[in-house]
């Protein structure tokens, strides 16, 4: 009897302490990170103008609320094999930092890896998960992005599962992004481990591009990440990873088209760029808080390619709180396309689910930010190569 209430005891501990945080990004995360255009460069100093640019930006104020540190930060383990940070580079400490992230109203992230080092060859968590679960906490970090680099035999599910009970062992709530880039299929076991998991690999910083060790342009990842809107909900999400918005490569329509697309898709909005020095274009692009909100909208369904018009013309779909949808039309073609949609026609193929659309549903331009008439006619318009209209559809 004794022995029955002892392992009964020790089931329900298990069972107890193997869930994540709940209550966390119960919408898509927004932040920023250092990795896409910083990468191994990373200093406290410049972390602390990352969050002051945040805030005078007005990027704060529509949502943006994680500052996280990709991989770099960490250099080796002290004798009890605590992790620590770059000693000149970070100087202060890391809940010195936080602190300060803290005092501007935002929070705190860091990266580490499942395996025994990090993708750049840091230390890496394996073997110390409960001991960096702690660290995390007492520094006061937010957001934990978790690598798969070095990784020999290790199982990503198990591997996650670990970290996710250490963090949860260790009382703070932070939000776990697992960064296995879909090779195992993380949708399909992930929602009970994480809060984001990324679906595919690194996004390079282009509209097309392939990179012989597998990184992606970012048309390219939308594909890869389009289908697996069914796994995606309030606190966890399909991750097709940071943007590459303001990083100097893709034009001003091509970077709105991305922003869109990453919006309409519920993808976590975190930032992959210098935010201290964006053009007037870049920044108005990610603070348009009428396409956040498509992003940020509590019903939090994925997007998804409902039809393809004309050659080219991708018409995407996301369904939203209240009865309305948001509609894309993404002309991913070289030439300029022009549009001539018939709301019946199309309406018609949706198998009775009209959104609250009728003859006179009111139609809004997220990108003009203006209402351009109803859906009693017609919808007109000419798309530019590479551009998107975007549109709600409500009262
Ligand atoms: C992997 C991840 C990236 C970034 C780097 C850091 O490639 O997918 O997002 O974190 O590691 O080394």
């Amino acid at each position: 009897m004794r022995s029955i209430t002892f392992f009964g005891l020790l089931f329900f501990s298990i069972v107890l302490n193997a869930q994540k945080f709940d209550g966390l990004a119960k919408t898509p995360p927004m932040g920023w990170n250092s990795w896409n255009k910083f990468a191994c460069n990373v200093d406290e100093k410049m972390i602390r103008e990352m969050a002051d640019a945040m805030v005078s930006s007005g990027m704060k104020e529509v949502g943006y609320e994680y500052i996280v540190i990709d991989d770099c930060w960490q250099v080796s383990r002290d004798e009890n094999g605590n992790i620590v940070p770059d000693p000149i580079r970070f100087s202060s400490g890391m809940k010195a930092l936080a602190d300060y992230i803290h005092s501007k109203g935002l929070k705190f992230g860091l990266y580490s890896c499942a395996g025994s080092k990090t993708c750049e060859g840091r230390p890496g968590g394996r073997g110390h998960e409960y001991q960096d679960a702690k660290m995390y906490a007492s520094w006061g970090i937010d957001y934990l992005k978790y690598d798969f680099c070095n990784t020999d035999a290790q199982k990503a599910e198990g591997a996650y599962k670990t970290m996710r009970d250490a963090l949860y062992a260790a009382k703070r709530p932070i939000v776990f992004s697992i960064c296995e880039w879909g090779s195992t299929e993380p949708w399909t076991w992930a929602k009970n481990v994480g809060h984001l998991w990324r679906t595919t690999s690194d996004i390079m910083n282009c509209w097309d591009c392939k990179v012989n060790w597998g990184g992606i342009g970012w048309t390219l990842i939308m594909d890869k990440n389009e289908p697996l809107g069914k796994y995606a909900g309030p606190g966890g999400w399909n991750d097709p990873d940071m943007l590459q918005v303001g990083n100097g490569v893709l034009t001003d329509v091509e970077s709105r088209s991305h922003f869109t697309m990453w919006s309409m898709m519920a993808a976590p909005l975190i930032l992959g760029n210098d935010i201290r020095s964006m053009t007037p274009a870049i920044k108005e692009i990610l603070t348009n808080k009428e396409i956040i909100a498509l992003n940020q909208d509590t019903l939090g369904k994925q997007g998804y390619r409902w039809w393809t018009l004309d050659g080219n013309i991708e018409l995407w779909l996301k369904p939203l709180a209240n009865n309305e949808i948001a509609l894309c039309f993404f002309n991913r073609s070289e030439v300029v396309k022009t549009i001539d949609f018939d709301w019946n026609r199309y309406f018609s193929h949706l198998n009775g689910k009209t959104y609250g659309v009728t003859d006179k549903t009111n139609i809004r331009d997220l990108w003009l930010k203006k209402n351009i008439g109803s859906t009693k006619n017609n919808l007109k318009a000419t798309i530019q190569p590479h551009d998107v209209l975007t549109i709600r559809l409500g009262k």
